[in-house]
């Protein structure tokens, strides 16, 4: 089902007052990486391919909603997943309008580098594999999520000052990312109400190695770029000195070589 399908019923929206802002009035590791978010959003074109990013996992999330509404068997899921796809699907479509907006082109990669690592959006379902979760696995690694989506697009909106129609579209997004926290979390409340707790200490601890790997391996891109300039710029000069030195004491033109035997 493609984006345009899922825009048929207009999309619930979240109860106004029950907003994230209020959870992250209190965000001292947020009031840290303020300086950082900021440096980040302030550049124009940058802000531009953030945005565009964020569309596409908006976008792909939306699609692996579709997907796992397609897989479950429990038909009041079945539908509150192809709600929240809409609802995904509407954001990529925002996020890629503002985006475009800001940037003047049709397209952009996206690729942030370390902005990526300190401002990341949401980050859809990370590769699970669909056809083996669990529904309770499912909800609690979305529910997981969605919540870490409200907490930092809250803290993009406060680092876009001076972007007042991007600060709107993140406060207008995180309403419904907090929703999704919401109803996921009382979803896995209904379908396994003994292992809830359970089930979202496990998703906690996949989403840190997650997490683990995807930080050990910029790390090693880190350390690899770092070993490579220093041998660039510490083995290739004495090299480049022997080589000059021995074709100065060459001499010029041909050289007879004498071959033993003949
Ligand atoms: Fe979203
Ligand atoms: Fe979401």
């Amino acid at each position: 089902m493609g984006a345009q399908g899922l825009y048929e019923k207009p999309p619930e929206r979240p109860d106004m007052k029950s907003v994230a802002g209020k959870r992250f009035l209190a965000d001292p590791f947020g009031m840290l990486l303020r300086p950082l978010h900021e440096l980040i959003w302030s550049d124009r074109e940058r802000r531009a391919r953030k945005l565009l990013e964020f569309a596409e996992v908006e976008a792909s999330g939306g699609r692996d909603l579709v997907r796992a509404a397609e897989l479950t068997s429990d038909p009041l899921l079945r539908e509150r997943y192809l709600r929240h796809a809409r609802d995904e699907a509407r954001h990529a479509d925002m996020f890629r309008a503002r985006g475009r907006a800001l940037s003047g082109a049709a397209n952009g990669d996206g690729s942030g580098g370390f902005a990526h690592w300190v401002a990341p959006g949401e980050q859809g379902m990370e590769g699970l594999d669909l056809a083996r979760e669990k529904d309770a696995d499912l909800l609690a690694f979305l529910h997981l999520s969605e919540s870490a989506a409200a907490r930092d697009f809250a803290r993009y909106a406060k680092a876009v000052g001076g972007d007042p129609a991007t600060r709107s579209l993140f406060q207008h997004i995180l309403r419904d990312e907090d929703h999704h926290m919401r109803y996921t979390h009382a979803e896995l409340l209904r379908v396994a109400p003994r292992r809830a707790r359970r089930v979202l200490w496990w998703a906690r601890l996949r989403r840190f190695w997650k997490a683990y790997l995807r930080f050990a391996t910029a790390l090693a891109g880190l350390i690899a770029g770092v070993v490579l300039t220093l041998q660039y710029f510490l083995l290739l000069p004495p090299f480049a000195w022997l080589s000059k030195r021995a074709a100065r004491r060459e001499r010029p033109g041909w050289i007879h070589i004498e071959t033993k035997g003949r």
